[in-house]
C-alpha cells in the first residue's frame, strides 16, 4: 500500500470509531450530566436537539417502569443508541417511532396513557428529518424573567416528566398534570431537589438531568412563589 493511501485508510478508520463512541454508546445519563460536551454550540431555533428536547421527551413518554426501561420491555428507550433504532433518520413519516405514536395506527403509549401533542410529534419528525444526530446545544439565551406556569413550567413538565408522573397509575403516586399537585412540590422543596439532584433528593427525570436553562426556569418560578400565572 502506498504512503498516501494508507495515511487516508487510516485516519478513515480513526474517524470512524470515534464517530461510533461518540454516537452510540453514551447513555443519556452520562451525556447529561456532562452539559460541558456542547460547550461552545449555541442553540439555534432551526434545529431539534436530542440531548436538549428529543431525548428527554421519549424517556418520560416511554422509559416509565413497566414500560422501555429495560427492566421489563426488551427495546428499552433510555439511550441515545436504542432510540435511534426505531428511526429513519432523514424519514419521519417511514420511522417506526412516528408511526406507532401518531395517526389512525396509534398504538403508544398505550392504555390511559396521554398520547404526545402535536408540537411534540412536530419537534420529533423535526429532528429525524435533520437526521436523527445525537446532538446538543447549550442555550446562552436562556430567559430566566419571564417564566410563568403556563408558558414556561407546564411545557418543561409535560417534555420531561408527566409521561410517568399522570394518569391513573403516576410514578411515585406524583401527578404533575396540574397546577395544584405541582404547587405541593414546589413548596415541599421536592421538585427543585429533585430536577437539581440534590442530596437528599430521588435524581429526576430517573435517565438524565434537565438543560441548565430549564433547570433555571423551574427554580425562577418556584423562587417568585409558585404562582398560577
Ligand atoms: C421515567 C419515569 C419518570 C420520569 C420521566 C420522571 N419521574 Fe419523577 N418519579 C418517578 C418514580 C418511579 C418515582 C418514585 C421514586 C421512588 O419512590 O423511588 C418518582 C418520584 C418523583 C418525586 C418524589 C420524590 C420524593 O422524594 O418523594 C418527584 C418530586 C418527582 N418524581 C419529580 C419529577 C420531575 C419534576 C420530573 C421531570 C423533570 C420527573 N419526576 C420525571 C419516575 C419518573
Amino acid at each position: 500500500m502506498k504512503r498516501t493511501h494508507f495515511l487516508l485508510f487510516f485516519t478513515g478508520f480513526v474517524i470512524f470509531f470515534s464517530a461510533c463512541k461518540h454516537e452510540s454508546t453514551v447513555p443519556l445519563a452520562n451525556l447529561a450530566a456532562d452539559s460541558t460536551r456542547y460547550k461552545g454550540l449555541a442553540c439555534s431555533t432551526d434545529s431539534a436537539y436530542f440531548y436538549n428536547d428529543v431525548g428527554p421527551l421519549i424517556i418520560s413518554s416511554c422509559a416509565m417502569s413497566g414500560c422501555h426501561d429495560g427492566n421489563s420491555e426488551p427495546d428499552a428507550l433510555t439511550t441515545y443508541s436504542n432510540i435511534k433504532k426505531i428511526v429513519t433518520p432523514g424519514n419521519p413519516t417511514g420511522s417506526k417511532l412516528i408511526r406507532v405514536t401518531s395517526g389512525s395506527g396509534r398504538s403508544m403509549p398505550p392504555g390511559s396513557r396521554a398520547p404526545l401533542t402535536t408540537a411534540q410529534l412536530t419537534l420529533v419528525s423535526k429532528w429525524i428529518q435533520q437526521g436523527a444526530k445525537n446532538n446538543g446545544c447549550i442555550d446562552k439565551a436562556c430567559d430566566t424573567t419571564t417564566v410563568t406556569y403556563s408558558t414556561t413550567v407546564i411545557p418543561i413538565l409535560q417534555s420531561n416528566c408527566t409521561g410517568c408522573h399522570s394518569g391513573n397509575n403516576p410514578s411515585g403516586g406524583i401527578k404533575l398534570d396540574n397546577y395544584t399537585d405541582v404547587k405541593t412540590m414546589a413548596t415541599n422543596k421536592k421538585l427543585v431537589g429533585t430536577i437539581m439532584h440534590s442530596a437528599g433528593y430521588k435524581a429526576m427525570p430517573p435517565n438524565g438531568k434537565l438543560t441548565d436553562c430549564n433547570i433555571g426556569k423551574i427554580k425562577a418560578w418556584v423562587y417568585r412563589g409558585a404562582l398560577n400565572n
